[in-house]
């Protein structure tokens, strides 16, 4: 790994590349503490698979704690959750320790160990070449049918937001649903945007100059 590629915006982008939106998602099993774990067994459900860089570091710490207390939230929304680094099982058990006994809050969602790195190069957490195997914050909203459909790339050096993760989750669930597209800065409860008109005739026919791109999910846009 380069020296500086904690802080470097650039190095954590490089390292997120391979997969894209739409591939379907590897399938691997694993160790984890929960036990042994296949990806493919959560078809059916979403989940969030992530990778943290290294267990008992500062701001991994305060993510586990986040996710742990949002756990019953991601439940609702019938997704699971899937964490992964290269610290052995018996590190992740001290960690999970540690975080009770000092937070209050159990982690009861699986942790995989991957020692050999095969799922982190897979999956772009960890770059072919590098010989730092720390994997960079990546994060993979994976649907009921095994697709991927987002995925976020953060640095060592900042953590994820629990709140948008769910709001993501939200707005994929949401525009399945409909059909339609989430604006910017949506939450769950606000409209979404419909289809944008794709002939001719339609976008002529509009009532306003921007209702054919620009309108309300069911109000008669389409594709
Ligand atoms: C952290 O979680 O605080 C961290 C992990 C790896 C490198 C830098 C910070």
């Amino acid at each position: 790994m380069r020296q500086d590629a904690h802080n470097s915006g650039d190095a954590s982008a490089a390292r997120c590349a391979g997969l894209r939106i739409g591939d379907m998602a590897p399938d691997f099993s694993a160790r984890s503490t929960t036990g042994d774990v296949r990806l493919s067994d959560y078809r059916g459900r979403w989940l969030v698979l992530f990778s943290h860089p290294a267990d008992f570091t500062p701001v991994c710490t305060t993510e586990f704690v986040a996710l742990a207390r949002a756990a019953g939230d991601f439940a609702q929304r019938d997704c699971a959750l899937m964490a992964l680094s290269v610290d052995s099982l018996f590190s992740h058990f001290a960690w999970l320790r540690m975080i009770r006994d000092r937070f209050d809050v159990e982690v009861r969602f699986p942790i995989l160990e991957d020692p050999t790195l095969v799922i982190g190069r897979g999956y772009g957490m960890v770059a072919p070449g590098d010989s730092d195997s720390g994997a960079v914050r990546s994060t993979f909203f994976i649907d009921p049918e095994g697709v991927i459909r987002a995925m976020t790339c953060y640095p060592a050096n900042v953590g994820r937001s629990t709140p948008e993760m769910l709001r993501m989750l939200d707005a994929l669930q949401a525009v399945d649903k409909e059909t339609s597209l989430a604006p910017a800065n949506w939450q769950p409860g606000e409209a979404l945007l419909g289809q944008p008109q794709a002939d001719l005739d339609s976008v002529f026919a509009a009532q306003g100059e921007a209702d054919w791109f620009l309108g309300k999910a069911g109000a008669g846009a389409r594709r």
